[in-house]
């Protein structure tokens, strides 16, 4: 079964075995068929957007494509309103409908790939907002007990692009839904992320609304991010890498210009800039190139670029920022 289609980077590999599962009872039955069977030696696959991985071969065992829909919405006061979205739900729909009920929190999160079942795992995160700071809860699936269960944002030990179900939880859950608390009426607008304030300066607007912000957060990440409708992608590559106060005073010495930003008692330093630096902005190699208005983008240039040369060229980027600033960029995205 052609998996091209089901994953951002329109890598063409293919899985031995492939259920597409509508509802939780179709999840379980499913679950429960392969355990009667046991001859599936490979642990199943989730798939959600498929806009976080890098399939690098194909898969010889099962991929479940979760198309969950539904979204429910309780008001909890005359400001707050929780509203549930199962996991298959398109993410930037999603945001779309909460800000055509009128409702705040996502919209700093506009047009981000993918589905909300996935928002969880790596905290999505964008112009000054994450899933943690709005998300409630999320419903899960044992899979060893085939039991739902739920857990509450502390314990989805929400980090920077990191949760639970990427660490301990790994493998033992499928998100099944999340529950978002939003506002009605209140709404905190969030605009201190430079790229926001300068977007909203430049269309004359002085009291954004969060329709206002969502509208610029879309024409930010449509003027450098590319879409994957087009042009083969998962979004960041890496993670912004996170380094001491005296290793980056370190490196200010040797690169005056090194952007950084404090967290907590560490410095974030942008990898798009590292990677220009290094001279891959826009580089070419075979299928695949650094994408040439953000270099910490990996597109499937000509849309022919197999998983492993995908890999392969990540793993170029690494060595070469390592060499030169002794940093080591860890993935962002999934390799399978
Ligand atoms: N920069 C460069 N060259 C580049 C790209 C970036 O020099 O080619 C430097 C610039 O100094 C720029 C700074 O990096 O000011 C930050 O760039 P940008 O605002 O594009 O954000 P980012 O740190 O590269 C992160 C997230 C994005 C998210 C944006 C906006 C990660 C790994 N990525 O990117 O998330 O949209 O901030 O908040 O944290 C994603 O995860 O897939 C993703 C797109």
């Amino acid at each position: 079964f052609s998996l091209k289609d089901y994953n951002t980077f329109g890598v063409d590999v293919a899985a031995r075995y492939f259920a597409a599962v509508s509802s939780t009872d179709e999840l379980i039955g499913v679950l429960e068929s392969v355990r009667q069977k046991g001859n599936l030696d490979i642990k199943p696959l989730f798939l959600g957007g498929g806009s976080n991985i890098l399939f690098t071969k194909d898969y010889e065992g099962l991929v479940i494509h979760l198309i969950l829909k539904g979204i429910s919405e309780e008001a909890v006061s005359e400001n707050e309103v929780l509203v549930t979205a199962a996991a298959g739900e398109n993410w930037h729909s999603f945001v779309l409908f909460c800000l055509e009920q009128g409702y705040g929190g996502l919209e700093n999160l506009s047009l981000i790939p993918g589905n909300v079942g996935t928002s969880p795992m790596q905290n999505i995160g964008a112009y000054g907002v994450e899933i943690k700071d709005v998300c409630e809860k999320c419903t899960v699936l044992n899979l060893e007990t085939l039991k739902t269960e739920t857990f509450d944002s502390a314990e989805c030990k929400f980090g920077y692009r990191d949760s639970i179900f990427k660490n301990e939880g790994k493998g033992k859950y499928v998100i099944l839904d999340v529950t978002f608390r939003l506002t009605m009426k209140n709404h905190v607008i969030r605009i201190e992320y430079g790229a926001i304030k300068s977007e909203l300066e430049r269309q004359n607007i002085t009291d954004p609304t969060i329709r206002d912000v969502s509208d610029a957060v879309i024409s930010i990440r449509q003027s450098k991010l590319p879409d994957p409708k087009l042009l083969g992608n998962a979004g960041s590559f890496f993670k912004n890498p996170t380094i001491s106060k005296s290793a980056f005073e370190a490196l200010q010495q040797k690169f005056p210009e090194i952007p950084g930003y404090a967290a907590g008692q560490w410095v974030k330093v942008p990898a798009g800039w590292l990677i220009e630096q290094c001279g891959w902005k826009g580089k070419e190699i075979g299928n695949v190139a650094s994408h040439h208005l953000q270099a910490l983008v990996i597109v499937n240039k000509t849309g022919q670029a197999g998983g492993a040369e995908i890999f392969e060229f990540s793993q170029k980027i690494i060595d070469s920022v390592e060499d030169k600033f002794g940093i080591t960029l860890e993935r962002e995205v999934n390799i399978i």
